[in-house]
């Protein structure tokens, strides 16, 4: 069973970091272009935001199944609490980076795609910290 959660996480660890790299690629080219080609890039980022709200709920619902497989008496390493906060960073940059593309969606306020590139290298530095972590908190 645990076998099984380990890599459906991984799975979805592996799916999320690249889903924001490809993210963070299509900002830096939209903020420079106009018209139809913008629109595309826009809407490829919409769908692809949704996507990400179902594998990071899978990266959490898989991470704390494994978190109970874990034998009590090992206790909860540093490591382990660097994860989840890096887990938490990635968690709330992904929120707020939907939360900008929606007003930006809604407003045309192409002055925030400064923030919203920020706000996707948030959630990937998070997870390169988070990977880290996690191989420190189980073979550190
Ligand atoms: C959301 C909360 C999370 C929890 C509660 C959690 C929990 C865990 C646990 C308990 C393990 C150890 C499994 C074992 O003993 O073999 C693990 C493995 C792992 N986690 Fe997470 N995780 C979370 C999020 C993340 C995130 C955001 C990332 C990276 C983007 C990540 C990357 C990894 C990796 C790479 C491993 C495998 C480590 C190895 O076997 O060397 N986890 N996770």
């Amino acid at each position: 069973m645990k076998v099984i959660l380990l890599i459906a996480h991984l799975m979805a660890i592996a799916t999320a970091t690249g889903m924001t790299i490809a993210n963070y690629v299509n900002i830096r080219i939209a903020s420079g272009e106009k018209g139809d080609r913008r629109a595309a890039l826009v809407y490829l980022r919409r769908v692809l935001g949704r996507f990400a709200d179902v594998v990071v709920a899978m990266i959490w619902i898989t991470g704390l199944a494994l978190w109970w497989t874990l034998p009590a008496e090992q206790g909860v390493s540093s490591w382990m609490h660097m994860l989840l906060f890096f887990a938490v960073t990635m968690t709330v940059c992904h929120g707020l980076a939907r939360m900008t593309a929606g007003t930006m969606v809604r407003t045309g306020d192409t002055s925030l795609y400064p923030r919203m590139e920020l706000l996707v290298s948030g959630v990937w530095i998070s997870q390169l910290l988070a990977i880290i972590f996690a191989v420190l908190a189980v073979h550190g």
